[in-house]
Formats: structure tokens, C-alpha cells, sequence
């Protein structure tokens, strides 16, 4: 399945799949360390709230290069881990990573998880870390997750809080704006910040059967590189957009910033910025 066939993806969802199955989903994969790497510190999180279990059958949607679906296959130990992603570049990278960990019970699926007929309470737990905020209908994604859980099973989401709370996203993108005022996306549109809202969270999920979820504020260092240099190529191919419309003179001016900004985070332990993440927990009624 590639981006030109989009007859598995909700409609709304076609965008998503050109982006991450083509040049983003392709930086993704050729970074899968840093990527993987930059939110490690919120695993731990994520996999303590999922509370998987030796036998458990885990659900992890929207999956990247696998990191959390190799981490949930080894606690799920005689059981197993999915992992669902739009990207195929991302998933190729992901089933390399699992065979050379030998994690022979981490399997991966290319799958728009919004519409994917997943086999109907097949899953102990479902999980994700930053891989459900991007559906172009929540409610009928999360209904058709809520499908594929067995009564009683359990949903451990890792989803950022707003770009206030988020100094990575609100200091990277100042530096890049070079006093641009940035147009912000809606937010309910697809985004890195859709679920940032805990009320629209629980609409979200109990409209769509889960119990009544509980948001646990958790915030941590995100990884951005060793270095300078490695952390200026990783945000400009994240954020490098940011500079398309900029003239040569704004465009020094930016690339200037951004060093700055790197520098004044760059210590011991690399480029690390103060970031803030909401863990939601919950359950499908039993
Ligand atoms: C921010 S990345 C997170 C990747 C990974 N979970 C991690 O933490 O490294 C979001 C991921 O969600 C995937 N994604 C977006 N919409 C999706 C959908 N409708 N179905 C399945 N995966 C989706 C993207 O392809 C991308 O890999």
C-alpha cells in the first residue's frame, strides 16, 4: 500500500497518509534513533499506565519506527504487540529495529487505525505515544479503536498539553518566525496539539465507549541531539518549513536564532527542552 493507493485510508485521512508516507515519514525513518531517542524519558510513563501483562495482546497505534511496540512485546512476553502506522518507510524501519532486537513477538501493520477492520475484541491494552492526534475524525478513530479492545481492556495515551506548556515547540518556532506571526492550526484539526484539551479528550473517548479517562500532567526533557549541529538538522527537518517564505536576509536571522536557542539548551546530557505531556488512562466498560 503506498500514498497513490488510498483506498484503506479515511478519506479525511489522506493528507496524513501523503505526509507520512512520503518525505516526512522518510526523515522520520533515516532519524528513527534521535526520534526515538527524543521522548524516551515519557516510556517509562506510558508502559507503567499500561500495566501490560505476560500474555497481554497490545494494540500500539500509530506506532513510528516501534520503539514502544518493542517495549510493550517484551513486558506482553508470551503474548503480543501491534503496531499500526500510516508510513511505510517508518514501519520498514520499524520491523528492521524488532528482528535485530530480536523481539520475534512484535509484528506491524500499515493501516490507517481511524478504519481498519482490527479483529473485534482482540486487545488486552491499547497504547500510544504521540500517534493519535492526527485522525481526521477522533471520535469514529477511537470508536473503532474501542472495537478492537476486549471489555475491560485498557488505553494508555501519551498526547502533548497546549504549546504554552511546551517550550520546544513555543522557543523553536519564535526563532524560526523571526517575528512572523505563525498561523496556528484549529484545535480540532490534526496536529501534534489536537488532544491537548482534557475536556475534549473525554468527549472524545467516552463518546466513543471508553470509561470517563483521567489526564495525569507528566512533563519531561525532550531530546533534541548529542550536539548542536545534530539538533540544528533535526529541527530544521522538523520544523524547515518554517523558512520557506523567508528572504535571504531573514532567512540568516533565523538560522542565527535557532543556534542561539539550541546553545542556551545544550548542556552535559545534550539538547534537552522542558516539555509537558498529558498521560491518559482509561478502560473499555467490562
Ligand atoms: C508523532 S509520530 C509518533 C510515532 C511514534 N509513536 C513515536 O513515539 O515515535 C505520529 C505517528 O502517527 C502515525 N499516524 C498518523 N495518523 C495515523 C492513522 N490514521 N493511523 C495510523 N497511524 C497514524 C504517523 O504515521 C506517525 O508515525
Amino acid at each position: 500500500m503506498t500514498s497513490t493507493d488510498t483506498a484503506w485510508v479515511a478519506p479525511a485521512n489522506a493528507d496524513q497518509l501523503t505526509a507520512w508516507d512520503t518525505a516526512e515519514g522518510v526523515f522520520w525513518a533515516e532519524h528513527a534513533e534521535l526520534f526515538e531517542h527524543s521522548l524516551q524519558r515519557y516510556d517509562d510513563w506510558l508502559l507503567r499506565a499500561a500495566g501490560i501483562r505476560d500474555g497481554d495482546q497490545v494494540l500500539d497505534v500509530g506506532c513510528g519506527t516501534g520503539s514502544t511496540t518493542r517495549s510493550a512485546a517484551w513486558l506482553a512476553g508470551s503474548g503480543t504487540a501491534l503496531g499500526v502506522d500510516l508510513s511505510s518507510p517508518m514501519l520498514t524501519v520499524a520491523a528492521l529495529r524488532a528482528r535485530d532486537a530480536g523481539t520475534g513477538n512484535a509484528t506491524y501493520l500499515q493501516a490507517d487505525a481511524q478504519v481498519h477492520p482490527f479483529e473485534p475484541e482482540a486487545y488486552d491494552v491499547l497504547l500510544s505515544r504521540t500517534g493519535c492526534m492526527f485522525f481526521g475524525d477522533q471520535v469514529e478513530a477511537f470508536t473503532n479503536l474501542a472495537r478492537a479492545v476486549k471489555p475491560g481492556g485498557r488505553l494508555s495515551l501519551l498526547v502533548w498539553q497546549p504549546p504554552s506548556q511546551n517550550p520546544w515547540f513555543t522557543e523553536l518556532t519564535t526563532a524560526l518566525a523571526v517575528g512572523r506571526t505563525l498561523p496556528s492550526p484549529p484545535p480540532d484539526a490534526p496536529s501534534p496539539f489536537a488532544l491537548a484539551d482534557p475536556a475534549r479528550i473525554a468527549q472524545i473517548l467516552t463518546a466513543a465507549g471508553f470509561a470517563t479517562p483521567e489526564c495525569e500532567p507528566v512533563k519531561e526533557r525532550m531530546y533534541w541531539g548529542p550536539d548542536v549541529p545534530t539538533a540544528v538538522d533535526f529541527v530544521l527537518g522538523v520544523l524547515g518549513w518554517l523558512l520557506d517564505d523567508l528572504d535571504p536576509d531573514e532567512l540568516t536571522r533565523a538560522m542565527t536564532n535557532l543556534r542561539r536557542t539550541l546553545v542556551s539548551h545544550y548542556s552535559a546530557g545534550g539538547v534537552t527542552f522542558p516539555s509537558a505531556a498529558w498521560l491518559v488512562t482509561t478502560r473499555k466498560p467490562a
